[in-house]
């Protein structure tokens, strides 16, 4: 796969798909603030790597779902001048890829010069299930840049206008973000030390059953928390209380935990659980045996016992994939489990690769550092299906010719 050291750049417009999808919320000025800058900082290096290689920079991005919609509160604007505080140059902004001047701002640039243009699925050919509509788009991005570089992790999964269809009308290269996590889950899906270690939480067992059918061949141990596991336990034949269940896919768990056996993985549930009426934390919150959650009391995290169960599993680890909060951590109360679990993961000497999503957001939530951990990728969707074993469109059209 080609990478940006593969590209003559020394004055070209280079088009740079980022995944710069922050969360935000709307402060008491009804101004968007980012929560969490996370996806912007990982974006650095390859813009700085550009503009040493005196390219002109015109950055593709999204927020949100708006599904062709110009919707005010999806505008990139406030991530543009974050990104712009965070390379220590500011962002020139266009407000639409359709108006007249844009092809002349870019044929006006200069080297090391950077503009982004507004939220590209502002755009409905960006998203389209039709590839002639994504076409369409792509070929008017494609007169905007001289090469394609696509460094958005985030968004490798999709098929979509600015991620497939444009690199195959450009000469195109990874950026050193999708390198280092191409790099990271590489080892962990082809190359671990051993013993292999898994941790994985979340509300939903469907989720992740995807990902457990595939690392089942790879692993020694999977540790289970978070909503997902109340599924396991009552494919166990244990009652759950209030706790969430899907009762569909009882018979699908029953049929891994089956399948853990035969193959010798370990399959470690939680033994202990924090319960409570209500998920706020609010209402009393106590502490109890894994098989005897009451009605009427949900589990919202794995009980104190668990917790230094798994650190222990995550001690004895040579590496470590960690997908999914093991309880509701943004509520204070249910927080402790995935504290311990991620921190016994910052001090153990395991290559550790967090998934992005909900864990990525828990270590900087409980104040990690994230300098502990080997890895922890920018994709949510995109490293779940690389974890399930699933072709990556944006990936794959890098090795086409
Ligand atoms: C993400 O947040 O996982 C990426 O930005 C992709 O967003 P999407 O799921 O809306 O395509």
């Amino acid at each position: 796969m080609k990478t940006i050291d593969d590209l003559e750049l020394n004055n070209q417009r280079v088009l740079l798909r980022a995944d710069l999808n922050a969360p935000m919320k709307q402060d008491a000025n009804g101004q968007m603030q980012i929560t969490d800058d996370g996806r912007l900082r990982a974006s650095v290096t390859t813009i700085n790597d550009l503009r040493k290689k005196n390219a002109k920079i015109i950055i593709l991005a999204h927020l949100g779902r708006p599904k062709g919609e110009r919707k005010p509160e999806l505008s990139l604007k406030p991530i543009a001048k974050r990104l712009g505080e965070l390379v220590g140059v500011s962002i020139k902004f266009i407000d639409d890829l359709n108006d007249a001047s844009t092809l002349e701002t870019v044929n006006s640039m200069q080297s090391g010069e950077i503009v982004m243009i507004e939220n590209i699925r502002f755009e409905k050919d960006e998203t389209s299930k039709d590839q002639t509509e994504r076409q369409r788009l792509a070929q008017k991005l494609a007169k905007l840049g001289d090469a394609f570089v696509i460094d958005g992790f985030g968004v490798v999964h999709r098929e979509q206008a600015s991620v497939t269809d444009i690199a195959r009308l450009l000469p195109k290269a990874s950026g050193r973000l999708v390198q280092a996590e191409q790099k990271a889950f590489d080892r962990v899906l082809n190359n671990p030390d051993r013993p292999y270690v898994v941790v994985l939480g979340g509300s939903k067992v469907s989720d992740k059953l995807g990902v457990i059918n595939n690392l089942i061949t790879k692993v020694n141990k999977i540790l289970i928390g978070g909503g997902m596991a109340f599924t396991f336990l009552k494919a166990q034949g244990y009652e759950v209380g209030d706790s969430l269940l899907e009762v569909d896919r009882i018979e699908e768990v029953k049929q891994l935990l089956l399948t853990a056996k035969e193959k010798n993985v370990e399959i470690v549930l939680p033994i202990d659980i924090v319960i409570s009426a209500s998920l706020d934390g609010t209402s009393s919150v106590s502490e109890v045996d894994f098989d005897k959650i009451p009605v009427g009391q949900k589990g919202l995290d794995i009980g104190s016992k668990t917790a230094e169960l798994f650190a222990d599993k995550i001690r004895d680890a040579k590496t470590v994939v960690w997908n999914g909060p093991l309880g509701v951590f943004e509520v204070n109360a249910f927080a402790k489990g995935t504290k311990t679990v991620a921190q016994a993961l910052a001090n153990s000497a395991a290559y550790s690769v967090v998934g992005g999503g909900d864990s990525a957001a828990a270590i900087r939530l409980l104040g990690l550092d994230e300098s502990k951990f080997d890895h922890i990728s920018t994709g949510g969707g995109a490293s779940l299906e690389l974890l399930e074993g699933k072709f990556l469109p944006g990936l794959a059209v890098l090795e086409e010719a």
